[in-house]
């Protein structure tokens, strides 16, 4: 997590790093800070809270330097406040760093120069590199960095300047992402490329390993035995993405109401509707490789995670395909096995999660071949990965995922309805589902239109401290994205569980003031759902249930019902996805909560 970016060149570097800061506050927004040297001595500002409250701190100081590390944290090592906000310095103050990452073996280290009388300032693992740098430094930068970056385990993107060298960054990588951006006399550092898009998409990628330093008239990058490396100077296509709220109140609510337009951008040409085909060639998939897989193995983290799951279902009904579906960050500490015919998905918004990436380097140490499904072309996971399906969601700003997730599960069911087709679908069958899956824009917009009633909702429940959502068959894995949102966005606990086995325990928990959100949407489990709902209906538990127009005897059971639209058992949780993550956007609005940067989280998870 954490967001950190630079600039070195001949304009004034502080506006230029607050605005690529402001883009990268996704990563992380406890607190904000920028260095830079100034008369031979480094100066620097910091303050807890998001990047706006350093740029109001800053405004009034007429900074005019041209040089400048900047850093906004999303808390790991040290509590939220001042001193552990970076950037970060060695005893003498003639070196500030800014970091992204985790520096494993920070304790002994710093436990070792505490023995050389270093005192150290802050509680994070973070000020070990600038106190290693400071340490070894002996009037040449890039010798004490590479000598420092020798001690260090872990994971880091690293900036920093010095008082002797003002015109100059040095920067190191290793597990976190670092990107150049080379503009004329001037370059520019960032944990995303996003970051420095608007001024150059020139950019070369820091490789595990690779440090260096940054001045105006150049670059020079070396890999970790210090022999100069070659590097290649990559184009970025910028996209022609908007980023504004237009109208809406909040990110999120907008990007609630872009999946519309955001489903119908993943369907353009490809339907063959009179062959039962679904077309992905543009994606560059390839055939025969799709032709031997007889095995899925998908992996990812959070709401990609819950897409994941629902691609299992998928690929199990649609494909017949055996699917495993894991957690990244306990998949990666497993001793994987890599069958021949295994085709592994890894799944993620951003591109950039750790834990995930983690995964897909053991994976392709052990020879599996992997396709990414991201939202980000130009990610690391894109990047490590052999082949990237995008899922065209455009940016997503607000924290909590919405239309990522509902790409990232249509992409799923194109791709097993192809897969599907490949092995055994007949085109009466495949015809079928084509027909479905088409109506979801339009099914989507009929929820939408009804945000009033769900508001309504949310305005009657927002005072419960407790919810379970219920589902079965596909509306399991919906039921827990759908808890994700409610936690995430207005902090309510919320559990989700198979409605099966509510009654193996956590029936326990069911009373008058712990309601039940009932996920009916799989018609093929719609009985077996009724009685478990009977059975919470028994202990007084209230129930909301969101369930299809057809839904025969919900409204006898239930204290209110949400109508859905009717679609397949295998599509319907788009829609209904939609409809609670607009419940758990209004519950939010109704408690008054952060809703586009809830607190503790970042929307890029870089740590594992
Ligand atoms: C929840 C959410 C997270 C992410 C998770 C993985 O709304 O956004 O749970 O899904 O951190 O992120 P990506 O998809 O970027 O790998």
């Amino acid at each position: 997590m954490c967001g950190i970016f630079g600039y070195v060149g001949e304009k004034k570097a502080v506006p230029i790093v607050i605005d690529g800061l402001k883009i990268l506050e996704y990563r992380g927004y406890d607190s904000a800070g920028i260095a830079g040297v100034e008369s031979g001595k480094t100066l620097f500002y910091k303050d807890i809270g998001k990047v706006d409250s350093l740029a109001k701190m800053i405004a009034r100081k007429q900074l005019k330097i041209n040089t400048a590390i900047a850093h906004t944290r999303w808390a790991t090592h040290g509590g939220v406040d001042t001193k552990n906000a970076h950037p970060h310095f060695d005893m003498k103050q003639s070196v500030a760093i800014v970091h992204n990452g985790i520096i494993e073996n920070h304790l002994k280290l710093k436990a070792h120069l505490e023995r050389e009388n270093i005192e150290f300032l802050s509680e994070t693992d973070s000020e070990i590199i600038a106190q290693l740098i400071g340490h070894y430094y002996n009037g040449d930068l890039l010798k004490a960095l590479l000598k420092s970056l020798l001690k260090l385990d872990g994971a880091f993107a690293i900036a920093g300047v010095h008082q002797n060298h003002p015109d100059q960054i040095f920067i190191a990588a290793k597990g976190s992402p670092l990107a150049i951006g080379i503009g004329d006399n001037e370059y520019f550092l960032s944990s995303d490329v996003n970051g420095f898009l608007k001024h150059t998409n020139k950019v070369i990628f820091l490789k595990d390993g690779e440090a260096g330093i940054l001045h105006k008239e150049g670059f020079e990058i070396y890999d970790c035995k210090g022999k100069r490396a070659v590097k290649q100077i990559e184009q970025i296509k910028s996209n022609n993405y908007e980023i504004s709220k237009l109208n809406f109140e909040h990110f999120t609510l907008k990007e609630i109401h872009d999946q519309p337009e955001s489903i119908s951008r993943l369907f353009v040409s490809r339907f063959e509707e009179e062959f039962g085909s679904v077309c992905l060639k543009d994606m560059g998939i390839d055939e025969s490789e799709l032709l031997e897989t007889s095995r899925i193995l998908i992996l990812a983290c959070g709401t990609s995670w819950h897409a994941g799951f629902i691609g299992s279902y998928l690929f199990e009904s649609l494909s017949r395909t055996p699917t495993q579906v894991e957690i990244s960050s306990e998949f990666r500490y497993k001793n994987p096995i890599v069958l021949k015919d295994t085709l592994v998905i890894a799944i993620s918004q951003s591109g950039e999660t750790a834990d995930t990436i983690a995964a897909v380097h053991e994976l392709k140490a052990k020879g599996a071949k992997v396709i990414a499904i991201c939202n980000r072309e130009e990610s690391t996971l894109s990047r490590i990965t052999d082949h990237t399906l995008l899922i065209k969601a455009g940016p997503e700003i607000g924290v909590c995922s919405t239309k990522a997730f509902t790409n990232q599960v249509v992409l799923l069911s194109l791709l097993a309805l192809h897969l599907g087709r490949m092995h055994h679908q007949s085109k009466e069958e495949a015809v079928y589902f084509i027909r479905e899956i088409k109506k979801l824009p339009q099914l989507v917009v009929e929820i939408l239109k009804q945000s009033k009633h769900i508001e309504t909702l949310a305005k009657k429940y927002n005072h419960f401290n407790n919810f379970f959502y219920l589902g079965r068959s596909y509306m399991y894995p919906a039921s827990l994205e759908a808890a994700l949102k409610l936690k995430e966005i207005s902090y309510i606990n919320a559990q989700a569980y198979p409605a099966g086995e509510l009654k193996h325990g956590p029936i326990a928990l069911i009373d008058k003031d712990c309601p039940t959100i009932a996920l009916c949407s799989n018609q093929h489990t719609y009985t077996k759902l009724l009685s478990n709902l009977m059975e919470v209906k028994a202990r007084n538990g209230p129930i909301i249930a969101f369930a299809p127009r057809n839904s025969a005897g919900i409204e006898s059971i239930a204290d209110d019902v949400f109508w859905l639209p009717e679609v397949c058992d295998e599509f319907a949780s788009i829609p209904i996805s939609v409809s609670l993550q607009l419940f758990a956007y209004y519950m939010a609005k109704f408690r008054g909560c952060d809703i586009d940067q809830p607190r503790n989280l970042a929307k890029s998870v870089t740590v594992e």
